[in-house]
């Protein structure tokens, strides 16, 4: 089977986020499975000067504003699409974001191309044999389907995959001329959507098959609170509507052989987990005095993340005895927050502000439990990483933190298959009382060390959901 994957971002090129884990990681997830996946990036400059050895499968006179081509290349046996077009993408700054953190003004044309592109390979109109599938992450490729639709000729079978529904891409209808959308694609049964042009919209309208990362996010967001506007849609199409969880590359994520950690470690020998927590104090500026129990944070600083929960419950954290290492880059007021705790709970509170692949894997192999208290989380890929690295992961009960982690429960404790601690609904006093029960849990030498051991042995690898996303293309192409 000949898919082409369709997105934003793709690790290790571009990356935002755990979008750009997934997207980079299905290629060689699929392989095995019989699927042959190639994957579309716009040319962004880091995309561009990776690709050496370019072919040019495809032009184009004009593609929203200038000449673009579409070039070919491998990367580390990977199959590379990328939309070679400098007016849209040559440029400093973020995929999304001037370097002043602004949306670029054009961001309407910019992923419209990614989608036109897509389309056109689809259809079959560029040197590459058509897909018989054209698989869409998130709402920037979302017009392809439209494309194809109201372009006429071979439509290839389409999957839209939701990896987080708060981003929707949502335009003016005035620009829908310049995106090359005909009058009649501006309806209920077409891209509009809240009277303008909606990317994502468009992408669940026309897809075949709807998935998201998670099987509860995939229930939330049929409801108002989760779908964020596109509920209605979604109930209406919610016989193709499923949930598939991501995975970790457990290559890269793999303690035994991580060259990213001061000391490796193994479920059967966990020594090394201590020298990477001594690490993890001077690197975090923490007080080794005690060993304390030392909690993790690895994230974005967004609303979405709860981080805010977690700033409002240092008190009884700092109270259990407990210290915290925090990694976050995002938003200059969550920033200024852990900045003012840290300020007031030196040796206690250290933060890391910044994007740090490298210090992540130390978090991760550091810490004792890794805290996510989100009020959203269509999959989350922190925890997972935390699971395999022996870290006991702490989650608010949502989307796919639900569904990855056994909460200590008692049943679960008696059962023996607790991996970590779930609390609902993301609030302060429910994570306060999280805190507490990982402070008990801990405490408990033999109790813990259990804990870590079921966490380590969670299979969180993309196999079995490589397989489903296998079965899902076949079942497409009946
Ligand atoms: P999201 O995509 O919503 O940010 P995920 O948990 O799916 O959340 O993916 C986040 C990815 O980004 C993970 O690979 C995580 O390790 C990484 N990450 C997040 N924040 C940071 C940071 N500050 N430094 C390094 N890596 C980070
Ligand atoms: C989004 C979501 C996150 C998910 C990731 C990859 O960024 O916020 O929960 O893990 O996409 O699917």
């Amino acid at each position: 089977i000949n898919v082409l994957s369709v997105a934003s971002e793709a690790y290790p090129l571009v990356k935002t986020g755990g979008l750009a884990d997934v997207v980079g990681a299905l290629p060689r997830a699929l392989a095995p499975h019989g699927v042959a996946m190639a994957t579309l990036l716009p040319g962004y400059p880091a995309v561009m000067t990776a690709i050496p050895d370019r072919e040019t499968v495809a032009s184009f006179d004009d593609l929203f504003g200038g000449r673009a081509s579409v070039v070919r290349g491998r990367i580390d046996g990977r199959d590379l699409l990328a939309v070679d077009a400098p007016h849209l993408y040559a440029r400093d700054g973020g995929p999304y974001v001037d370097a002043s953190g602004a949306d670029w003004p054009d961001n309407a044309q910019r992923f419209a191309a990614l989608g036109k592109v897509a389309a056109e390979i689809g259809r079959g109109a560029t040197a590459l044999p058509a897909p018989h599938i054209v698989h869409l992450h998130d709402w920037q490729p979302g017009l392809a389907p439209a494309y194809l639709a109201y372009g006429g000729g071979e439509r290839p079978r389409i999957v839209a995959t939701i990896h987080n529904i708060a981003f929707q891409g949502w335009f003016p209808a005035s620009l829908a001329p310049a995106l090359g959308l005909p009058p009649e694609a501006m309806g209920v049964e077409g891209v509009e959507y809240y009277g303008g042009v909606g990317f994502l919209k468009s992408a669940l309208y026309f897809a075949d098959r709807i998935t998201t990362v998670s099987p509860t996010y995939a229930s939330e967001i049929l409801e108002p609170d989760g779908g964020l506007g596109l509920e209605g849609l979604l109930r209406a199409r919610a016989d193709v509507v499923s949930g598939v969880l991501n995975g970790v590359d457990v290559d890269v994520w793999d303690p035994q052989t991580d060259p990213r950690l001061a000391a490796r470690f193994s479920a059967q020998d966990l020594s090394g987990r201590r020298v990477n927590k001594q690490a993890l104090f001077a690197r975090f500026g923490l007080d080794p005095a005690g060993d304390p129990l030392t909690f993790g944070v690895v994230s974005r600083l967004s609303s979405q993340k709860g981080l805010d929960l977690l700033a409002d419950a240092v008190p009884v954290l700092i109270g259990l005895g407990a210290s915290l290492a925090l990694l976050g880059a995002g938003e200059a007021w969550l920033e200024e927050r852990f900045r003012a705790l840290a300020a007031a709970h030196p040796g206690r509170i250290g933060c890391v502000f910044g994007y740090d692949e490298e210090l992540a894997h130390l978090v991760q192999g550091g810490c004792d439990a890794l805290i996510v208290p989100s009020r959203f989380e269509p999959c989350g890929l922190t925890q997972l990483c935390a699971l395999r690295y022996g870290a006991t992961p702490v989650v608010a009960r949502v989307g796919g933190l639900a569904d990855t982690v056994i909460d200590a429960n008692p049943m679960a404790l008696a059962a023996g298959v607790a991996t970590g601690v779930q609390f609902s609904p993301a609030g302060q006093a429910p994570l306060e009382s999280a805190l507490r029960r990982t402070a008990a849990l801990h405490a408990d030498r033999d109790g813990w060390r259990r804990l870590q051991a079921n966490g380590m042995a969670t299979d969180v690898s993309w196999s079995a959901s490589a397989k489903a996303y296998a079965g899902l293309y076949r079942d497409l192409l009946g």
